[in-house]
């Protein structure tokens, strides 16, 4: 593993390496602190878009690891515009030990990739997002023990979100159903993707356009903002086409009583999730939104820890 820009590009092995060392990490941090094996190292954390889970876990993460984060504003380098990819690439990795970058193109974060010196990590771009994805099947495994075989239902939009989790997935052996409306499915290249990684795990995987058949017999329930960053002037009429998948008590019902329901956040209260949902018995959301502090710290430590 060099850099972490989907997972798509990782073997199962990779992934497994990943969630293991985040169990370990997590149980050292639980205990009173981790080693401070990045010591001395420095991370580049360049944001074309907002954050706050993936901003502050990074930070934490490096620092809990003892090593340093820098904070690059959207406003700072303009990526692409005040300078160009390549050449922000090669000077920041001249500085910084690792790069983690938040874009609107994908292209911006392979081509980060392509020109640094050092590891670059996809910190979601408009294609993926392989941090939040890592952390979640961590989030599931942690909970129910296993991964090969337990059953996720996407609902929603097939977003950069529902692309990285298919990849996890079926990196992994778990089922994994998604329920889109008309024009807003996976792309046909993600799902190609998705159905090899499937073939060879023994995932199986379910298009479907009714949210009810997705949850049938679902262990996980995930949804995702109807409108992702960068797709604002959508936002008018997505709320016309998103309602009937709205994941509320009704839709939960449908699953299996011990459900747990997940979501990247932010979530858009009222629209995507009901708080009833995201408050309720079945809701991971805050375990999850912590465990991105764990899986990436395994992530940074497998980039950033050997030279
Ligand atoms: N889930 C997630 O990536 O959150 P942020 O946009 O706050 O980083
Ligand atoms: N799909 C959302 C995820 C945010 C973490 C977006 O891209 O805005």
């Amino acid at each position: 593993m060099k850099h972490l820009i989907t997972i798509a590009d990782l073997s199962a092995d990779e992934v497994w390496q990943i969630l293991n060392l985040a169990r370990e990490l997590k149980e050292e941090w639980r205990k009173g602190g981790n080693k401070p094996i990045l010591k001395g190292k420095t991370l580049g954390m360049i944001f074309q878009k907002p954050s706050l889970r993936t901003r502050v876990s990074f930070e934490m993460g490096m620092i809990h690891l003892g090593g340093q984060a820098l904070y690059l504003s959207p406003d700072e380098i303009k990526l692409g515009a005040r300078e160009s990819v390549p050449d922000v690439a090669r000077v920041l990795s001249r500085y910084v030990d690792g790069i983690m970058a938040r874009v609107f193109a994908h292209n911006d974060i392979q081509e980060l990739a392509a020109y640094s010196r050092v590891p670059v990590i996809n910190g979601l771009s408009d294609y993926s997002h392989p941090c939040q994805a890592l952390a979640d099947i961590f989030t599931i495994w942690e909970k129910r023990g296993k991964l090969k075989g337990v059953k996720l239902a996407y609902v929603g939009d097939g977003n950069n979100v529902a692309t990285s989790l298919l990849f996890a997935a079926t990196k992994v052996g778990m089922n994994i159903a998604l329920a889109s409306p008309a024009g807003y499915e996976l792309d046909d290249d993600v799902v190609k993707l998705g159905q090899e990684f499937a073939a060879r795990s023994g995932s199986e995987i379910e298009l479907v356009r009714d949210p009810a058949a997705a949850v049938r017999g679902a262990e996980v329930i995930y949804t995702d903002v109807w409108t992702s960053m960068g797709q604002e002037e959508e936002t008018e009429k997505r709320l016309k086409v998103f309602p009937p998948y709205q994941v509320n008590a009704a839709l939960v019902a449908q699953a299996r009583p011990e459900v747990m329901v997940m979501h990247c956040l932010p979530a858009h209260r009222g629209q995507e999730i009901t708080d009833q949902v995201a408050d309720g018995p079945n809701s991971v959301l805050f375990d999850q939104a912590e465990n991105r502090l764990h899986a990436q710290k395994a992530i940074l430590a497998l980039l950033l820890g050997y030279d």
